[in-house]
């Protein structure tokens, strides 16, 4: 499988077995897709013993509401719909931080299927929203946040060159 940018809606993929293409997150996914990145950050969170399954949840949804003031539509925000051959298999969602002189894209949350994982639609997604990042926002550089306990993300990151740039660390303290 070899991918391909070529156009913010365009073939992701082409030459394969499938055909992949990221297509913006619609107004009617828009509540799947809300529901797929609070629990991806709720399971983060909880499993990484950072927080209580509650607050998780809280921060969560506090975050999404305020990161996206217009839903799918909020500028400065690429959410998209990660098909395959017409069938939906995920989500993935990058934004732009930082100011206007020193500006960069950060991933807020990647989501495959567990019935679609380790085909490489993940890397694909990641490396697609990159290439829209810079052609809509000449973002040149991308960040994301991603939580110790997830081993199979920080590989995936890390195959394609994302490296550590700063790291949580703590310990319990007892009397
Ligand atoms: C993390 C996540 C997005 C990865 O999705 P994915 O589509 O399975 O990712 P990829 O297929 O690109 O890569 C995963 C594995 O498949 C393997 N793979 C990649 N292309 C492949 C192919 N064509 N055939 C077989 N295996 C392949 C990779 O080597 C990788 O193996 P590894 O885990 O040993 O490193 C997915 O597991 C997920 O949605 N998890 C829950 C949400 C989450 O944690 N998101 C990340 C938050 S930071």
């Amino acid at each position: 499988m070899t991918g391909s940018y070529a156009a913010a809606q365009g073939p992701l993929c082409e030459g394969a077995a499938v055909s992949v293409f990221l297509l913006p997150v619609s107004t009617q996914d828009y509540a799947i897709f809300l529901e797929q990145a609070a629990d991806t950050y709720v399971v983060g969170a909880t499993h990484s013993g950072e927080m209580t399954i509650e607050q998780a949840r809280a921060r969560a949804d506090a975050d999404l509401k305020a990161l996206l003031p217009a839903r799918p539509q909020t500028p400065g925000m690429l959410l998209r719909t990660i098909t395959v051959d017409g069938d939906w298999v995920g989500h993935i969602w990058l934004g732009v931080r930082g100011s206007a002189e020193a500006k960069y894209g950060w991933v807020w949350s990647v989501y495959v299927d567990p019935q679609h994982r380790g085909q490489g639609y993940a890397e694909l997604a990641v490396r697609l929203v990159e290439a829209e990042a810079l052609d809509q926002f000449g973002v040149t550089e991308v960040r994301l946040n991603v939580f110790a306990a997830n081993r199979g993300a920080i590989r995936l990151y890390e195959r394609f060159g994302y490296a550590v740039i700063s790291q949580v660390m703590r310990r319990t303290v007892r009397p």
